[in-house]
């Protein structure tokens, strides 16, 4: 790719008139900073007092702290008990993710009550680092005090379209972990492909893996001819989990069913398919495919619940994904099954017979020991049907109309996570330039639309505590490389971690667009692709975005 030399080119420009102190200003902003004048140079051999905690997690933290500083500045840090110049200290009065960083001519304090406070005090410390290497380095005076607006910050990337590899996706957790996002969703089913190795279904990946085209077929567009294949193995997804949990980072699978699922049905059409005498294939086209699961039949419930039973122990955390969105009934309303279970469930609504899939799923869950259930997300078109067949604590992802589905599913009593399609849909166009790549849209999510999304904009009080956070999402359809994804992702990344962090009374565009780009450096010292445009004001390098 032309792009990564090019970036290298202009990260060696910047070393060579990079002033002394050449720090970022901390992305997301922090709600209380105040700078001083003087500074702290780190010295060849920097000790470090680190507390005792349950676990070893503050020692990775400050392991993790320790490389990067070796990598940055040649600074060893040696463990210390006393006198340290870098000192960790537990207060317990600061919530979770929150810390306090205090940087003195003298040395560096670093005050939080969990291993993940220890972490985010880390990551602004690193913004406030050369991103260059430099001996010895420096950095201005400062005294921070920070904790999150939400507790959920989240980044969603499809891989069901296309799939970039286990690197990539380590890539996309070291941008997120920059940012101090946590959420990891990983969207692993699509209709265009199945990604994920179930053991009890082996054709899932045999067959739900590979189709006929690398591009996806789009209006005049017509698919291509190369066979385009790839899914992770269980052990590749527990190398994921273990590496997002370094970061702090939990990852949320979506297996996304009865809807988007023609890669699993064209696996297993005796089970999945409402029309199993026909032929079925993983699709070759965008779009929202008609041949979704046949949810009146018994043993297409039960290879839910058998993968749900597999998924458990790979994602050891609270949340599991279903999908939901976009699931045409079109194939049960003329299948005599689906006909009869809509009659004997009391309805004439065929969205009830999707709703009365999860209610059979939800089910399986709650009988399972407590350390194994997960709660449940769904796309917010579930809110079509009688949710009242549904757990309580179920989150509803408000995507399309999102303002409004997220105050309904809050007024039904359930939990809900902000991800508006426009603007938090980061795969869209950034810019309406006609060179900007093929993406969708028509360039009006930039930056600066993206930064301006206001969460939570109207809600009462009284809702509030319904609201989890936001999250970004990308999906893949006309994105094939990761430098494109990469391309995409960054800054508008950045941008929607700030509304996840940043109280609102503290957010402003302009100044975040001032900060952002004292990010080039970094974002050019990780060697990620990324967006020029503001960092430009003109897009010189959209034309080499290609997907090849
Ligand atoms: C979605 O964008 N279909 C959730």
């Amino acid at each position: 790719m032309h792009i990564h030399s090019f970036t290298r080119a202009v990260a060696g420009i910047m070393l060579a008139c990079s002033p002394a102190i050449h720090a970022a200003d901390i992305i997301p902003l922090p709600s209380s900073i105040s700078k001083t004048d003087a500074t702290y140079t780190f010295p060849e051999k920097a000790t470090v007092s680190v507390p005792q905690f349950e676990g070893d997690s503050i020692a990775l933290v400050v392991k993790t702290l320790s490389s990067q500083l070796e990598k940055s500045s040649g600074t060893k840090l040696v463990l210390s008990d006393s006198d340290a110049a870098i000192t960790l200290t537990l207060n317990n009065t600061l919530p979770r993710e929150a810390y306090n960083l205090e940087v003195t001519a003298d040395g560096i304090n670093i005050q939080a009550s969990s291993p993940a406070g220890f972490f985010y005090a880390l990551q602004s410390l690193r913004q406030l680092m050369p991103a260059e290497s430099k001996t010895p380095a420096t950095i201005g005076t400062v005294s921070i005090e920070d904790t999150p607006r939400f507790g959920w910050r989240g980044f969603m990337l499809d891989e069901g379209r296309h799939i970039f590899g286990k690197d990539e996706v380590k890539r996309v957790l070291d941008m997120m972990a920059l940012y101090k996002l946590n959420r990891f969703h990983w969207h692993l089913t699509e209709d265009q492909g199945w990604r994920i190795e179930i053991k009890k279904y082996p054709k899932l990946t045999e067959i739900g893996a590979t189709r006929g085209s690398r591009s996806l077929g789009w209006r005049e567009c017509e698919p291509d001819t190369m066979t385009y294949s790839g899914f992770y193995t269980q052990d590749d997804i527990r190398e994921i989990v273990a590496y997002a949990k370094d970061r702090f980072i939990e990852v949320v699978p979506e297996i996304d069913i009865p809807g988007h699922t023609q890669a699993a049905v064209a696996a297993y059409p005796e089970i999945l398919a409402c029309d199993p005498e026909n032929p079925h294939e993983v699709w070759l086209y965008q779009g929202v495919s008609r041949d979704v699961m046949n949810v009146a039949n018994p043993a297409a419930v039960r290879m839910a619940t058998d993968i749900i039973d597999e998924l458990i122990p790979l994602f050891p955390y609270s949340y599991l994904h279903l999908g939901g969105d976009e699931c045409p009934t079109d194939k049960w309303k003329t299948n005599e099954a689906c006909k009869a279970l809509l009659d004997s469930i009391g309805s004439d609504n065929y969205r009830d017979l999707q709703l009365d899939f999860y209610r059979k799923i939800a089910k399986h869950m709650a009988a399972k020991p407590e350390a194994d259930r997960r709660k449940l997300i769904f796309w917010n078109e579930v809110l079509h049907g009688n949710t009242s067949m549904l757990p309580q604590d179920m989150t509803i992802m408000a995507w399309v109309g999102a303002d409004k589905a997220a105050m309904e599913a809050a007024r039904r009593g359930h939990t809900t996570i902000l991800t508006p399609q426009i603007p938090y849909y980061i795969n869209r166009k950034q810019d309406p330039s006609p060179s900007e790549p093929l993406s969708q849209g028509r360039g009006t999510e930039t930056l600066e639309a993206v930064y301006n999304y206001v969460p939570m904009k109207d809600v009462p009080q009284e809702l509030a505590d319904k609201y989890m956070g936001v999250q970004a999402n990308f999906w893949s359809e006309y994105v094939i490389t990761p430098e494109f994804l990469e391309y995409l992702m960054l800054p508008r990344l950045a941008a929607v971690a700030e509304a996840g962090w940043t109280p609102q009374d503290k957010r402003d565009y302009s100044d975040f667009h001032k900060r952002i780009r004292t990010h080039e450096p970094i974002l050019q010292a990780n060697d990620w692709n990324y967006g020029r445009h503001a960092f430009t004001n003109a897009c010189t390098k959209c034309a080499e975005n290609k997907n090849d």
